[in-house]
């Protein structure tokens, strides 16, 4: 039952039962054609000579010897008292070929008697009439079974010959599989490097090998990133862990000359710092996991106008055109904006600008600094996650460097890119993203009214727990360097 479970054994036995069948269904009907055949062929002959001695006999002129030829080779002139009164020579001569006499009314008879098959002809429907006998030993392949056996013989041939046929075929389709098999038996996570074997050609075993590879090497390459995601994420927690650990053991240790206070805002600076590297994680781990955020009609222009935040020192110019919406989540891009802000007021020298106007059918944020800029070689680099520059670093200790690859992965989730353009002082980062096409008045007050009125709340609050960030970072800064 076991062996039935394999392909191979399942379609063998499905091919030569549905086979058998049909042979046997053919089989039946040859013998039965071929027996029709071959005692009607029989018969008629015999009466076509029963006919011909009958005649004669009316005429009375039979000769004592009938004349026979080798097919009917028995033919008798049978008395009504059984007197044989005249036969051919290999008819018996004593005895009767048969004793049944057709009636006077069915003068015609077929015969299957004594291992012979004769038509029996009454000469006239006279009480006393003679009856001629014609016909021949019934020929081989009639007798018994013979015939039906020979053809139980030929189906069972055919039958084995299909049957062999088609476990040969099916065996060497399904080959490839148990390799596949084995191999996917042996790859494990620790080890994704392994491929399937792809059998030549291009039927669906080998489409199958194929595309499993791709996946593999797909997986291969995500495994690979995700470990290197989490070596990078858990160096860069064990910093500031490390400098937590540091500053209590500092201050358990000599009481006296550790002021509490002091020592308990450091803590609380690097738990803000902490915070905000696991904040960032969980950001990226839900924009990976796609969280689908419903998205609304926004007017960038106004959310920009809105969300831009002074901080004391660098003066932001915002110019925005009127009317370019995008369809999209507030929150998300509102922190596209905080991120890309923090960073250009950062590293500007004396000013930032961000504009955002319709470009060839794209709504375009750009927000441009005029500090040192960003190399060609780096400009690429900075969206990987945990890239900081080493101008960064030394402008800001605090900084995860996750903020572009979050802006990024928020850029990609609305259809939309990221990327450094060139500009002919310090770094220009543009966002562009599809131009929602239909902003007509209607749907701009609707959202108004009931949207964005709604929704600008929710940014407000977001912005706010942005805020305190960037101030905190700020401030973490002036301790830093302090
Ligand atoms: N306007 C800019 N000018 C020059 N360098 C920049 C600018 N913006 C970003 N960078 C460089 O790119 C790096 C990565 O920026 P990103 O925003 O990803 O991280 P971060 O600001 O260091 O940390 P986070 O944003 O996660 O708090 C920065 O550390 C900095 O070196
Ligand atoms: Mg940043």
């Amino acid at each position: 039952m076991t062996h039935l479970r394999s392909i191979q054994a399942r379609y063998t036995t499905t091919a030569t039962l549905l086979l058998m069948v049909i042979l046997i269904a053919v089989g039946a009907s040859t013998d039965l054609a071929i027996r029709y055949h071959v005692e009607d062929g029989l018969f008629r002959a015999a009466e076509r000579v029963a006919s011909q001695w009958s005649a004669a006999a009316r005429h009375e002129q039979v000769p004592g010897m009938i004349p026979a030829s080798a097919e009917i080779a028995l033919v008798q002139l049978v008395a009504s008292d059984g007197t044989i009164l005249a036969a051919s020579r290999q008819a018996p001569g004593g005895r009767p070929l048969s004793t049944s006499r057709p009636p006077a009314d069915d003068r015609f008879q077929r015969l299957v008697e004594g291992g012979n098959m004769l038509m029996a002809i009454r000469v006239t429907p006279a009480a006393d009439a003679p009856v001629v006998y014609a016909g021949s030993a019934t020929p081989g392949i009639l007798r018994g079974h013979r015939l039906e056996y020979l053809l139980a013989l030929g189906i069972l041939l055919l039958s084995v010959l299909a049957a062999w046929l088609v476990w040969a075929v099916v065996g060497r389709t399904l080959r490839p599989v148990a390799g596949i098999r084995a191999r996917i038996a042996e790859i494990t996570v620790s080890d994704l490097s392994l491929r399937v074997p792809v059998p030549p050609g291009e039927d669906e075993i080998a489409q199958l090998a194929r595309t499993a590879n791709q996946t593999l090497a797909r997986l291969e390459g995500a495994v690979e990133q995700q470990r290197q995601f989490a070596a990078t994420a858990s160096h860069e927690l064990r910093t500031p862990i490390t400098g937590l650990r540091m500053q209590l053991e500092e201050a358990l240790r000599y009481p006296g000359e550790v002021d509490p206070v002091r020592s308990m805002q450091g803590a609380l600076s690097v738990t803000d710092r902490l915070e905000a590297i696991v904040n960032d994680l969980l950001a990226l781990a839900r924009l990976r996991a796609a969280d689908p955020t419903p998205p609304e009609p926004i007017d960038l222009g106004e959310l920009v106008s809105k969300e831009t935040m002074h901080p004391p020192g660098t003066p932001v110019d915002v110019r925005t055109a009127p009317g370019v919406w995008v369809r999209g989540s507030q929150i998300q891009l509102i922190r596209v904006l905080g991120n890309l802000l923090s960073n250009a007021v950062r590293h500007a020298e004396s000013r930032v600008t961000v504009y955002v106007e319709s470009v060839d059918g794209q709504a375009v944020m750009a927000v441009a600094d005029d500090g040192a800029g960003i190399a060609p070689a780096d400009r690429e680099r900075v969206f990987e996650r945990f890239t900081r520059l080493e101008d960064g670093r030394f402008r800001d200790s605090g900084g995860s460097g996750l903020g572009l690859a979050i802006s990024r992965d928020i850029a990609r989730a609305h259809h939309g890119t990221l990327r450094i353009e060139d500009s002919p002082r310090g770094a220009r980062f543009v966002l562009r993203l599809p131009l929602l096409e239909e902003s007509p008045e209607y749907s701009r007050k609707a959202t108004v009214r009931d949207g964005v009125a709604r929704d600008v709340g929710a940014a407000k609050s977001s912005a706010r727990r942005m805020r305190p960030r960037a101030n905190a970072r700020e401030g973490r800064t002036a301790t830093g360097t302090g």
